[in-house]
């Protein structure tokens, strides 16, 4: 059932309910972008949670999620529309001794001939749906200047078809791991999120959430474990997502507690550099063994 947001709380309420914890800026320009129609830019390390807002917001608003993954050399075919050429052959092929040139020409260049690509579904949707714009830093300048264009209009026109113009306004993310500098003209037009590591307490909730069967003193060392390792200085600190995966994990091999071999046979879920994995064992790793611990004085 569709949802109309009437505060920042019903927001942050909403996405709890469908399963994602947010932050509180994430909450207020959620809720921004649902009031003003303006595109969010979401921007932040991997699996910190960017592409699930998205998904959790469609599913809070009672939208359907229209996804563009974005990836080098995407063009308007893939992300627009495209003409059916197999079916326009076919047509013209069947038609060709009765109906005239004009007939057919008018006739394969209509709506029944077209292939809606992600953009255009979007648009062109009686419902509003979100529009995720997924990983927008893969793809080159020439289709963000594409992707503005419609963005600030919301509209596409088809040189055959004239102008399709957007019958409701979807909400839009567009999300970003920084691979490459976005232009400026493109964050002008966004409001902007930026998606970090999470606190610790914060951290503790969304790790209790994907895995409740988790005991709490086991779930609260992991979590404090993880923060210890991504202050390091690893190639890729471990995310959420790892957080995630390494309390399944955990959960699975029924850990009883995180001690120094635990962590030594389970570290690959959340560290995935070689070099890093030295760094963490040498680090983080020994800290857990019983012999630091009992050296460590009593408290
Ligand atoms: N605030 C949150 N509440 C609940 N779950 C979360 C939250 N943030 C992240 N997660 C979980 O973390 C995992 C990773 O999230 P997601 O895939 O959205 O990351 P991402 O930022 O899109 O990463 P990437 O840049 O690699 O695509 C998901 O399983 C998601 O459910
Ligand atoms: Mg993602």
């Amino acid at each position: 059932m569709a949802h109309e947001p009437s505060s920042v709380q019903d927001v942050a309420a909403g996405l709890r309910q469908v399963g994602y914890l947010p932050g509180e800026s994430t909450a207020l320009v959620s809720f921004l972008a649902a009031k003003l129609g303006k595109p969010v830019l979401v921007e932040g390390p991997a699996g910190v949670g960017k592409t699930e807002l998205a998904k959790a917001l469609a599913k809070y608003l009672g939208r359907k999620l229209v996804r563009l993954q974005c990836y080098e050399g995407l063009d308007e075919a893939k992300a627009l529309y495209e003409w059916n050429y197999r079916k326009q052959l076919l047509r013209i092929q069947t038609e060709a001794d009765s109906a005239g040139w004009q007939d057919v020409q008018d006739d394969i260049f209509g709506e029944d001939f077209l292939l809606e690509r992600p953009l255009m579904t979007a648009i062109a949707s009686p419902e509003p749906v979100v529009l995720l714009i997924d990983e927008i830093d893969k793809t080159d300048q020439e289709f963000e200047a594409m992707l503005l264009e419609l963005l600030s209009d919301f509209q596409i026109s088809i040189p055959e078809l004239g102008r399709i113009e957007a019958r409701t306004q979807p909400v839009v993310l567009l999300t970003s791991n920084n691979t490459r500098e976005l232009t400026e003209a493109l964050k002008r037009r966004c409001l902007y999120l930026w998606l970090d590591y999470p606190e610790l307490e914060h951290e503790l909730e969304i790790v209790r959430l994907h895995t409740p069967e988790l005991s709490e003193q086991i779930t609260r060392k992991l979590v404090e474990v993880i923060h210890q390792v991504r202050e390091l200085d690893l190639k890729k600190p471990p995310s959420i997502a790892e957080s995630i995966d390494w309390a399944r994990a955990l959960l699975l091999l029924g850990a009883q507690d995180i001690d120094g071999d635990t962590f030594r046979a389970t570290m690959s879920v959340i560290v995935k550099h070689r070099t890093d994995i030295d760094t963490v064992a040498a680090r983080v790793g020994v800290k857990l063994d019983p012999a630091a611990a009992d050296a460590r004085p009593a408290a």
